[in-house]
Formats: structure tokens, C-alpha cells, sequence
């Protein structure tokens, strides 16, 4: 799917966070990085509509992301750096089944695909669990379940291995290389990153460096020297 900056630019109580920016995503596996408050999760957010471009626009599939709000939030899944802050039910069934209970499914339907979704994901054994009592990597794991589920075209995940353990970040890695959507990944972890179609690098709000991992990563690395 063909994700268009036009010219996006955000400005939030007149400091610029991210410059015009003209470019079209239509890769796999994108990754984005840049130092602290460089404009990466404004990207991204702009990208499903939960920012809207100050000046320009942003399309999904064609579709708006001022316009078409409600459509391109349903077909870009979006999961937080903070996951918890977007798990609403408190046991993971519930909130996998959640995800899904405004699609006009029946009860048993929900319970086929919440089933199949936790499968994909290895956490069947967490479906009766508390949200709130599970680890880092548990809660990461539940988050893109309760996405995923919901069948978007394009999944953006903002720092998705921040603070796990090698373990959880192993299985983290493993659950984004399956996905068969899109998908744009903002990470500090540079390994993440290997085999990604395309890397972007934001530095203070500006797009400085597009391209594949290694060179972009190499930029990164002598910008952050500095
Ligand atoms: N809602 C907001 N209101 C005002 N300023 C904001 C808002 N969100 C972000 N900013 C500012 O915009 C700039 C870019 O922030 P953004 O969150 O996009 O950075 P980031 O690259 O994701 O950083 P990090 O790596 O720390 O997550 C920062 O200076 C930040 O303080
Ligand atoms: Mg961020």
C-alpha cells in the first residue's frame, strides 16, 4: 500500500517537530530512527491519522488521514510505546476479543479468531491472565496480538523492544518478521532493523537520511557521535 507524505508538516504551539516532508512508503518493512524528540513517533503518528499534518497532507491507500479519518484508522494498526496505555479490558482474552467486537462478528467467530491469534503469537497460555499483571515482553506480545486481530493493512509499531529483556526482544523480532502487513517500526534497537527494506532518519525534526539499514545506520551512528 502506497502511504504519501504531500508537503506534511507539524508544528505543535509554534515549534516546528516535524519540517515539510515529501516522500512515499510502499515497502515492507520500514524502520525509523533518530535521536530523542528528533520527530519519529509524530511520523508515525501522522501516518494513521492520530497526528494531523499542519500543513500538507498524508494519504494511506489514497485514502486522507484528515478526510478519511475512520477509514485509515481501521486499516493502520497502531501500537504505542507505552502498550499498556492501549489495553482496555483486564483479562487478555477480553481484550483481544475486544478489538474485535464493533466488526459485526458472532460471539463464536470472536472466540475462533481470538484463539488464532494467540496461537500465531506463542501466548495462549496468557489468554486468562490479568493485562495488568504481565511483563514488558508479555504486555508487548498481547499489544500487537490485539492489533493484529483486527486485520489492518499496515501495522506501525513505535519502539516495540524498548525495555525488554534479549529474550522477549528474540520473540518480539520474531512476531514482527511473520506479520504479513506492512509495516513501519520506529526503534532505538538497530538490530531490528537487519533485512529491512528501508531505513529513514530523523534528525531534529527533519528527514536527513533514506535509504538501506547500513548506510542509514552508519549516519545515525556518526550523527549521534557528534
Ligand atoms: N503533543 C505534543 N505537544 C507538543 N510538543 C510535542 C508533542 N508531541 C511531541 N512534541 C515535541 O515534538 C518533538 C518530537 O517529538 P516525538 O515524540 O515525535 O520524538 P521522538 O523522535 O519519537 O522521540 P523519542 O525517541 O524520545 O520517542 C519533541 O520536541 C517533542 O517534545
Ligand atoms: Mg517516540
Amino acid at each position: 500500500m502506497d502511504i504519501r507524505f504531500e508537503e506534511a508538516s507539524v508544528v505543535y504551539g509554534g515549534r516546528v517537530a516535524l519540517q515539510p516532508l515529501t516522500l512515499v512508503l510502499s515497502e515492507r518493512r520500514i524502520g525509523v530512527i533518530g535521536l530523542n524528540g528528533s520527530g519519529k513517533t509524530t511520523f508515525a503518528r501522522l501516518v494513521n491519522g492520530l497526528v494531523k499534518p499542519t500543513s500538507g497532507a498524508v494519504t494511506v491507500g489514497g485514502l486522507d488521514t484528515r478526510a478519511d479519518t475512520a477509514a485509515v484508522l481501521s486499516r493502520v494498526g497502531f501500537i504505542f510505546q507505552n502498550p499498556q496505555h492501549q489495553i482496555i479490558m483486564p483479562i487478555v482474552a477480553e481484550d483481544i476479543a475486544f478489538g474485535l467486537s464493533n466488526h459485526g462478528l458472532a460471539k463464536d467467530e470472536i472466540a475462533r479468531r481470538s484463539e488464532a491469534v494467540l496461537d500465531r503469537f506463542g501466548i495462549a497460555a496468557l489468554a486468562r491472565r490479568r493485562v495488568h499483571e504481565l511483563s514488558g515482553g508479555e504486555t508487548q506480545l498481547v499489544a500487537i496480538a490485539s492489533v493484529v486481530v483486527t486485520g489492518p493493512d499496515v501495522l506501525i509499531l513505535d519502539e516495540p523492544t524498548n525495555q525488554l529483556d534479549l529474550k522477549n526482544r528474540h520473540r518480539v523480532e520474531a512476531a514482527i518478521a511473520g506479520l504479513d502487513q506492512q509495516a513501519i517500526v520506529v526503534s532505538h534497537d538497530l538490530a531490528l532493523l537487519d533485512g529491512f527494506d528501508r531505513v529513514l532518519l530523523f534528525d531534529d525534526g527533519r528527514l536527513v537520511a533514506d535509504g538501506a539499514p547500513a548506510p542509514v545506520i552508519a549516519r545515525y551512528r556518526a550523527l549521534a557521535a557528534c
